[in-house]
């Protein structure tokens, strides 16, 4: 293992331990609180659901949070995974920035929600892997050619 590895394996490490924490109440408290904030944030983004739809909502909030752990433990499906969902996404009527905005209101409700069990280790692993993924997105969509 390299050292570029292990520090990519500690992320992993710290990222798992952090969900850990989460119980079902938290969980369900974390998954409202993120959308509380992003739909406050980008209220634009809230009318691309058709109507309320707490369910897809809950299966999306899983897909980012497994596409995360994907990013460190299976990069290669990340990507594959990630271009997919660009696509998809676009055809809903995701804006780029909204991304951000996302990931933005997900580290937002972790603070919120594990309050002081959320370490300064956790803080960063989690706004390193989102920033990267944030970058990674704008990468995608700019090099994307529109029709
Ligand atoms: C990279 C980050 C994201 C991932 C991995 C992701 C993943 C997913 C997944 C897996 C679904 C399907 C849920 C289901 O089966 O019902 C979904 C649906 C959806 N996502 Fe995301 N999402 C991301 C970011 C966003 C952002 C930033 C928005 C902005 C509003 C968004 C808006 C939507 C909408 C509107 C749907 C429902 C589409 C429909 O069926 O009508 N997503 N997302």
């Amino acid at each position: 293992m390299t050292i570029h590895d292990q520090k990519y394996h500690s992320d992993f490490g710290v990222i798992q331990s952090s969900l850990q924490l989460l119980n079902e109440e938290k969980t369900e408290k974390l998954i409202s609180l993120t959308y509380a904030i992003f739909f406050e944030a980008c209220p634009a983004a809230e009318s691309l659901w058709e109507k309320d739809d707490p369910e897809s909502r809950s299966k999306m909030f899983n897909g980012v949070i497994l596409m995360v752990i994907d990013k460190l433990m299976r990069p290669e499906i990340f990507n594959v995974n990630l271009d997919t969902d660009i696509k998809d996404h676009h055809g809903y009527g995701v804006k780029k920035e909204m991304y951000a905005m996302f990931f933005h209101s997900l580290m937002a409700a972790l603070r919120e929600v594990l309050s002081d069990d959320f370490t300064e280790e956790m803080l960063q692993a989690w706004e390193k892997q989102l920033e990267q993924i944030s970058g990674i997105v704008k990468i995608h969509i700019d090099s994307t050619p529109k029709v």
